[in-house]
């Protein structure tokens, strides 16, 4: 018998939808047939995809302030969604060299991002989940510099993924009673503005030999989307990368 990745009746909620990987994962689950509510500080990036995409709305969060987050989960709940399906994907990176003078805040705004923000939106979407009984995906969004290979002079950002990656491992015990899974996508290089023009330079470094495409991540968002799928999927780190964790040379 055919896998069922069909997410018809579903809705799911991604961060950081205005850009890069977040709004490919929105195209992916849209197509599959799910409702997305799409995430981000930049509504006019959000309002432009929602209008390409059938069956999205967007709406404002920063997932930093708690009270952002908190506001968005309280209009959504007015407004009767509910929610099956969380991407935590919104994130940034700034490299935080530990013999530079002046790090610009730099350091704690990338964990508050990445790692408070992943915090928040999964405490506000695990207790909405309870709350309604809806057995419910989070899916959060690592890196290869969370696991094998930290980013020299990237530590907040390292460390950062790396929490992102023990959260999703330690909240298991927790959500599993109410049959909600929490899973992580640990991703190599992609072609997103967070990476810039100098990307290039990586693609000896990547035993596959190639930068990833946007779609490359397209198959394990939906299984891990899907709880036909991946039922019994909980806890789990996925690597895509290339090969970059075990051959790389960065
Ligand atoms: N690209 C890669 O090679 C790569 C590799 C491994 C992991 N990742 C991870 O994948 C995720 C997406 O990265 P990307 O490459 O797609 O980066 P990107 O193109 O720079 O997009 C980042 C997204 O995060 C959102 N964001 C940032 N701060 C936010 C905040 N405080 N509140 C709400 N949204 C916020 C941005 O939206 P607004 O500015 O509109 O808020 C934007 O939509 C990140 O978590 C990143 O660490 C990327």
């Amino acid at each position: 018998m055919a896998v069922n990745f069909n997410l018809y009746g579903k809705t799911a909620i991604i961060t950081g939808a205005s850009s890069g990987l977040g709004e490919q994962f929105a195209r992916t689950l849209a197509a599959s047939g799910a409702r997305v509510i799409l995430a981000a500080r930049r509504m006019d990036k959000l309002e432009a995809l929602s209008h390409e995409i059938s069956n999205a709305i967007a709406i404002q969060m920063d997932v930093s302030d708690k009270e952002s987050v908190a506001r968005c989960f309280a209009e959504l709940e007015q407004s009767g969604k509910k929610i099956d399906i969380c991407v935590n994907n919104a994130g940034i990176a700034a490299r935080t060299p530990i013999f530079e003078k002046d790090d610009k805040n730099d350091f704690m705004s990338i964990i508050q991002t990445n790692l408070m923000g992943v915090w928040y939106v999964t405490k506000a979407v695990a207790n909405h989940m309870k709350n309604y009984g809806i057995h419910g995906s989070i899916i959060n969004i690592g890196s290869v510099n969370g696991n094998a290979i930290p980013a020299k002079g990237g530590t907040a950002y390292s460390i950062s993924k790396a929490a992102v990656i023990h959260l999703t491992k330690t909240l298991v015990g927790e959500l599993s009673p109410h049959k909600i899974r929490i899973n992580c996508i640990s991703p190599g290089w992609f072609r997103t503005p967070m990476n810039g023009p100098d990307i290039e330079q990586i693609i000896p470094l990547i035993p596959y030999g190639d930068i990833a495409q946007s779609s490359d991540l397209d198959g394990l968002i939906l299984y891990l989307a899907s709880n036909e799928a991946s039922r019994y999927v909980t806890g789990s780190t996925f690597t895509i990368d290339g090969g970059m964790s075990w051959g790389g040379k960065l």
